[in-house]
C-alpha cells in the first residue's frame, strides 16, 4: 500500500451541518455524506481529569474527525515539519486529521467529550506511539514518495 505523506496543512476543520431548534440543535454525521470517509468505530473521551492530555500518537492509515461533542479541548496536529494547535469548542465543527499526523489533545475544559469518528476499527497495529519511530516513518514515507 502507498503510504500517505500528509501534512498538516490537509487537515482542516469541517462545519458540519446543523438543524437549529429552540428547544436544542442537532448535528447530523452520515456516511455518504459531506465528510470526506465512512464511519467504522465511533468512541468518545469523558471524564478527562483538568489538566491532563491525551492521544499522544499517530495512524498509519487511519482517518478521524475530532469534534468536542460538549465543552472544549485543544487539540495539537503535527507533521513531522509542522505543527498547529485548534481549538475545538462547538459540536459542529470537526477536525480532520489524516494519517501520518502526530496529534495530542490537551487544555479539556470541565465536563468535556472529545468525540472521534473514525474510518476503521481498532487496530493496534495502525498505532506509531514513540515520537522518534513517528519521525523515521515520516521520512520513509517522504522518500517513498
Ligand atoms: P488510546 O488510543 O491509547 O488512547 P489515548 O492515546 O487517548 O490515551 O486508547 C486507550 C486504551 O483504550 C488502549 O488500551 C486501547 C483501548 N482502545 C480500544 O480498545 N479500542 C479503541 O477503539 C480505542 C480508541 C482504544
Amino acid at each position: 500500500m502507498k503510504r500517505l505523506v500528509s501534512d498538516i496543512y490537509n487537515c482542516n476543520v469541517i462545519q458540519l451541518p446543523r438543524i437549529h431548534n429552540v428547544a436544542g440543535n442537532i448535528t447530523i454525521v452520515q456516511n455518504g455524506g459531506q465528510h470526506p470517509f465512512d464511519v467504522r468505530r465511533v468512541y468518545y473521551l469523558y471524564d478527562v481529569p483538568g489538566g491532563s492530555e491525551r492521544g499522544g500518537h499517530a495512524h498509519k492509515n487511519l482517518e478521524q474527525l475530532i469534534i468536542a461533542a460538549s465543552g472544549c479541548f485543544d487539540v495539537m496536529i503535527d507533521d513531522g515539519n509542522n505543527k498547529k494547535v485548534v481549538e475545538l469548542n462547538r459540536p459542529y465543527f470537526a477536525l480532520h486529521v489524516k494519517p501520518g499526523i502526530w496529534r495530542e489533545i490537551f487544555n479539556f475544559s470541565s465536563g468535556a467529550i472529545c468525540l472521534v469518528l473514525a474510518s476503521e476499527k481498532y487496530d493496534p497495529e495502525d498505532y506509531i506511539r514513540d515520537y522518534s519511530t513517528f519521525l523515521r516513518y515520516k521520512d520513509e514515507c517522504r522518500k517513498g514518495q
